[in-house]
Order: structure tokens, then C-alpha cells, then sequence
């Protein structure tokens, strides 16, 4: 279909590219040593996570910034890591529509996953819909007391389509899953971590320290074993076991031989 035909809510934005835009400031970049802090900051909102904020993530995360750290930590504010998509950003939009939006302010959801660096989302307050969604998408997650997690995308006649029902699905297992996707319940942070959504929780305030703490261990960790292992865990889920075991041999004769490795002493 020519585009000249479809009614893009989207506008200009192109496979690949974002434009920041001006105004606002929602989203900032701290680099303390190794270690990156890209934090959300629209908290009047709740870090809604509007067009304008997607395209400013997109490009704190080809920032310099970013890209010469070793670890990434996404964090949000006191009242909330992100109160998910921005509600008054939606309409009705059309199967084209939705995939053009996925393609373009919609690919924060993947920008984590992409990196070749570990990533922690370190999270205060809600994490709903999309916000629960960006902080799967990051290798670990430190949540402190004041955490609320849900996913209500069902009860909207939707579904957690920015990698919320995948990535839950692999976490959790089905039944956990479904558990948590069907019956759109909101959760807190004890039960984030009974459920193993979140990988530790902290008393109130000290979610960006505790996971700072472990962004300053995983910057220490020999970095092509860490950069490695972190993919062929990824990998491996998808992987038969014949064919993750072969990948984790080759990639330890390949480490083996790395500047970082033990032998590198010899
Ligand atoms: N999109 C746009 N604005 C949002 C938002 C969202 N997803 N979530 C919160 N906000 C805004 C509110 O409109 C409000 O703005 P205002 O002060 O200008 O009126 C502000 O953030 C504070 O939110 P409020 O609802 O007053 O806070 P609360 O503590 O009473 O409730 C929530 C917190 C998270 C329970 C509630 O805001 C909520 O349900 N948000 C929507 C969550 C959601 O459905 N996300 C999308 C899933 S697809």
C-alpha cells in the first residue's frame, strides 16, 4: 500500500530512526565510572512513556554515554519507574500502524536487549504496563519496598505486546504467565520476588544503589566472558540442549584464549 494511502499516527518517524525532539527533558544520562545511569524522568506522569520520551530514550542510548560503559542501569523516579505507554496517546490505530509504531518509538522495548553490555532496572514505585514491560527487558531488576508491578493491558482489551507476554512466558513459565497476564492483578514487591519477576528487593530509596552495587561488580567481571555468557543465556532458551551445550564448549575454548582469561597469566 503507497504510504501516501495510510493514516500514520507516527508521522515522519522512519524504520531506524527516531528525532529526539525538543522541549522537555524526560529522559537524562550519568555516567559514574563504568557504569551508566539513564534515568526516567517525567514524573508528573508517573514516566508515561510518551512518543516524545521513547524518542529521547532511543537516543540517550546511542549516546556516548551508553555506548562507552560497560553496564547500564535504567532507573525511574521515587513514585514510579514508568506508569507504561502514554494513555493519552492512544487511538485506534491500524495493523500498519502498530507495527510502524513497534519500528519506531515502540523499539525502546528492544534497546536493552541489543546492547552488548549487561543492563539492571532499578525500580521505586509503579511499573505498569509498559514500565513492567522496559524493566523485563533489562538483564536484572532490583526493586525497593514502595514497587507496585501489573500488567492491565487484558482488561484493556489489549495484550502486553511490547515483549511483556514473551518475555513473562520465559521468566515465569506459562502458568505464572498466565497468572499474572489474564487476570491483570496488581502485585507488590514481596510477591515480584516470590514470583521471580525481580531479582531483589530493597528497603524504600535504595533501589538505584543496590543495583548500582551490582552494575560496579558486573563492570569488574573479565568483560568478553560476561558479554558472552549473558547472550548464550539469552540464546539458550531458544536453543536445544545439544545445541547449547555445543555453543557454551565452543564459547569457552574461545575464552579460554581471551586477554581477560585466568590462563592470560600464564
Ligand atoms: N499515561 C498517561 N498519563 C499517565 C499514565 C499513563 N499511562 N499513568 C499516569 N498518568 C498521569 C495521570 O494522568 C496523572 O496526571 P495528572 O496529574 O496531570 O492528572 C499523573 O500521571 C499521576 O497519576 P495518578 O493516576 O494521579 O496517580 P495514582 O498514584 O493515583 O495512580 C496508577 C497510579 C499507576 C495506578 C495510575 O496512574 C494508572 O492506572 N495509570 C495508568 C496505567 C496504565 O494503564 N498503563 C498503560 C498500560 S497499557
Amino acid at each position: 500500500m503507497p504510504a501516501s494511502r495510510l493514516n500514520l499516527r507516527h508521522g515522519p518517524i522512519e524504520v531506524g530512526y527516531v528525532r529526539p525532539g525538543m522541549g522537555e527533558e524526560m529522559v537524562t544520562t550519568t555516567r559514574d565510572g563504568e557504569v551508566c545511569i539513564v534515568r526516567l524522568q517525567r514524573e508528573a506522569k508517573l514516566n508515561a512513556l510518551s512518543e516524545q520520551m521513547a524518542a529521547q530514550l532511543i537516543a540517550a542510548f546511542g549516546s556516548g554515554d551508553v555506548t562507552g560503559s560497560r553496564v547500564v542501569v535504567l532507573a525511574g523516579s521515587a513514585k514510579a519507574f514508568s506508569a507504561g505507554a502514554d494513555l493519552t496517546e492512544f487511538t485506534d490505530p491500524s495493523p500498519e500502524e502498530t507495527i510502524r509504531y513497534y519500528r519506531g518509538p515502540g523499539r525502546i522495548w528492544e534497546l536493552l536487549p541489543e546492547l552488548p553490555q549487561p543492563s539492571i532496572a532499578a525500580i521505586s514505585g509503579w511499573a505498569i504496563g509498559g514500565g513492567l514491560e522496559l524493566a523485563l527487558s533489562a538483564d536484572l531488576r532490583v526493586a525497593d519496598e514502595t514497587a507496585r508491578f501489573g500488567l492491565p493491558e487484558v482488561s484493556l482489551g489489549i495484550l502486553p505486546s511490547a515483549g511483556g507476554m514473551s518475555r513473562l512466558v520465559r521468566l515465569l513459565g506459562t502458568a505464572r504467565a498466565k497468572q499474572l497476564i489474564l487476570l491483570g492483578e496488581r502485585f507488590d514487591a514481596a510477591r515480584a520476588l516470590e514470583l521471580g519477576v525481580v531479582n531483589r528487593v530493597v528497603p524504600e530509596g535504595e533501589a538505584e544503589t543496590a543495583a548500582l552495587e551490582w552494575a560496579q561488580k558486573l563492570a569488574e567481571q573479565p568483560q568478553a566472558a560476561l558479554q558472552i555468557t549473558r547472550e548464550l543465556i539469552d540464546r539458550s532458551a531458544e536453543m536445544s540442549l545439544a545445541g547449547s551445550l555445543a555453543a557454551e564448549r565452543l564459547a569457552q575454548g574461545m575464552l579460554a584464549h581471551s586477554a581477560d582469561s585466568y590462563r592470560a597469566d600464564r
